[in-house]
């Protein structure tokens, strides 16, 4: 996703907005630019390709003198990567710049409205829309001129304006898109995400919908979309800028795989006292627990793909329906949703755009929603009924991992929590469970001790063309995951599959030394499994088996098997994933990609 940056202050602004948009760099970007008021006029540098070549093209800002600026990195949506359409964009008088994420949906309309009225493009992108829209509607007064602009715009938005007539503010505004805003030492600051301006302040004002920002030197004033003047608090962000660094590691992903035991740890904690589950946040009482008839999950991606493993844990504790939808499906399929219908939303962002848009589809259903967020604030986080936060920390590496396993025990503790209210579990077996979650994050750092022996194997697979992950029940969810992560980040083609359907059709892909890495955690479906690992093998496939400790059997049917240490039956996920993200993780390395900044992806998809 884009990212935005603004300063305003004592400092020369460049140099700030060039450490700001390099904090920001995981969101994934094609191209960069800033635009710098120095005294007399907004000078802009635009450069295709990564942050570094704009920064020698203006000598590290040093060729953007002034005080007040905007910067931006553009994920192309509207418009070619490309130096012309990299952003900020100008007015054609260059007296108003704008830096845009999201999408303007409507700027085709507004596009050809502008041109009859003379107005001239020079670029593809929906953004210089707005540049123009400010334009036509600045009659002297910024604030009046931006309002006049949100009524006509329909679409996403945060956007970072400067007006050359008023150099001593910098204005900013959001609809769907992140912004926030913070304090420096010497100065004020806007930016996507939290990252880019934690080195200045813990203490981070989040924009919300259609409310606008102005910056001064000396300090912020917030608006609403009527132009009144509204009062912010700073929320404080816990987590230091070292938490957002590489700290030794090569990349972030693989600094993010290690930090899981301690992720798992700091969600589990908070909601186990004295054996107990107390899940506060939660907000609902045991009637409307009881009164549950049917959970949907929404999410997209590695967080859909918990909601797939959450099914099997809810409908095997609490016995209570539940329904997994891709947050893009969802919400224009109509869904039959009740008011025994709890909405469960997942992300690690909290700004995904069919996310957030599912989410607000089943609120306008007057559906009860619960988020299970990881960005403290997020606009997810602000708009669900309650949220149940995973304590993953900053994730950076836009394949996620340290977030989907705190996702997964943030599900397993509502299942429980849940089963102990319905009684359809005993008190026993939740003590049972409560000790075998205390145990996965040490179980997960054994997994972590065997890195150099998946290094070793993965490094077999890096010309791989096709790897399939199959499992069955629980591990077909894991499977979805495994796939995922390989692809993502190796850009090797891969499906996961359940493992009984290969003979409806997978099964004819096999060729000689396929790898087909087969799950199997479920002992009530060893055999099955057993038997699709066979009917592949015989057909010329390689087999990778990850499996509990003590299943030997598997060892006639697998060429390599890695063993995962004993745990709840529903729990098995947490542990099965450690071998796969390292193998997906291993394979890219080996193949050079750029893993923590994978091709054509975000972290955060804030665009539909
Ligand atoms: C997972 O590795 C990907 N980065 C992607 O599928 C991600 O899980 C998805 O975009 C959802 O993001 P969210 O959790 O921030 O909503």
């Amino acid at each position: 996703m884009c990212g935005i940056v603004g300063y305003i202050g004592a400092e020369q602004a460049a140099p700030v907005l060039l450490d700001g948009l390099d904090k920001l760099e995981y969101r994934g970007y094609d191209s960069a630019g800033l635009a710098v008021f120095d005294g007399e006029k907004i000078q802009i540098a635009k450069a295709r390709g990564r942050l570094k070549v704009l920064r020698e093209a203006t000598h590290g800002g040093e060729k953007l003198p002034g005080f007040c600026g905007i910067g931006h990195t553009r994920w192309a949506t509207h418009g070619i990567p490309s130096d012309r359409n990299a952003h900020p964009h100008f007015n054609e008088a260059e007296s108003i710049a704008v830096v845009h994420n999201g999408i303007i949906e409507n700027y085709l309309k507004l596009k050809k409205m502008l041109e009859t009225k003379g107005y001239k493009f020079v670029s593809e992108t929906d953004t210089e829309v707005v540049a123009h829209l400010l334009d036509y509607y600045y009659k002297g007064d910024p604030l009046d001129a931006i309002m006049r602009m949100m009524h006509r715009v329909e679409g996403s938005y945060a956007l970072g304006i400067i007006f050359r007539d008023h150099p001593g503010n910098l204005y900013a505004v959001r609809k769907d898109s992140p912004l926030i805003a913070g304090q420096s030492k010497t100065g004020n600051l806007i930016a996507s995400d939290v990252p880019a301006i934690l080195k200045y302040t813990r203490d981070v004002y989040f924009i919300k919908n259609e409310e606008i920002v102005c910056l001064t030197e000396d300090g912020l004033s917030f608006y609403n979309v009527d132009g009144e003047e509204i009062e912010k608090e700073p929320v404080t962000i816990q987590w230091d800028v070292s938490a957002a660094e590489k700290a030794g590691y090569e990349h972030f992903m693989l600094k993010e795989i290690y930090e899981q035991p301690k992720a798992v740890l700091d969600t589990l904690n908070p909601r186990i006292r004295d054996g107990r589950i107390e899940i506060e946040e939660l907000g609902m009482t045991d009637e409307e627990i009881r009164a549950i008839r049917k959970i949907y999950i929404v999410a997209c991606g590695s967080a859909y793909h918990t909601g797939v493993s959450a099914k099997y844990v809810f409908e095997g504790l609490a016995r209570i329906p539940v329904e997994v939808d891709l947050a893009s499906e969802f919400r224009y399929r109509n869904p039959i949703l009740d008011d025994g219908t709890l909405l469960i939303v997942v992300s690690q962002s909290g700004e995904t755009a069919d996310t957030l848009a599912a989410l607000r589809e089943a609120k306008a259903r007057g559906i009860k929603t619960l988020g299970i967020v990881n960005v403290v604030g997020s606009s997810i986080a602000r708009e669900t009924d309650k949220v149940m936060y995973t304590w993953a920390g900053p994730e950076i590496a836009v394949a996620t991992t340290k977030a989907y396993s705190t996702q997964l025990i943030a599900e397993y503790l509502l299942a429980m929590k849940f089963a102990q209210v319905r009684g359809t579990v005993s008190q026993d077996e939740i003590d049972e469970m409560v000790n075998d979650l205390k145990m996965i994050p040490e179980q997960i750092e054994m997994l972590l001790g065997q890195k150099e022996r998946i290094q070793r194997f993965a490094n077999r697979y890096i010309a791989a063309k096709d790897i399939f992950f199959i499992g069955r029940g629980l591990d077909y969810a894991i499977s979805l995951e495994g796939s995922l992560k390989l692809k993502e980040i190796s850009y090797i083609h891969s499906e996961a599959y359940a493992a009984g359907e290969l003979k409806h059709g997978t099964i004819s892909l096999i060729e000689e030394g396929t790898l087909v890495a087969a799950v199997l955690t479920q002992e009530e479906l060893y055999k099955k499994m057993i038997s699709n690992m066979v009917e592949v093998r015989t057909r010329g496939a390689f087999l990778l088996a990850v499996t509990n400790v003590g299943n030997t059997e598997v060892e006639k049917a697998a060429d390599y098997v890695i063993y995962i240490p004993k745990t709840n039956k529903y729990f098995t996920n947490s542990l099965a994933v450690i071998p796969l993200q390292l193998f997906g993780y291993y394979v890219a390395i080996g193949k050079g990609c750029d893993v923590d900044k994978p091709r054509n992806l975000a972290k955060s998809v804030t665009v539909e």
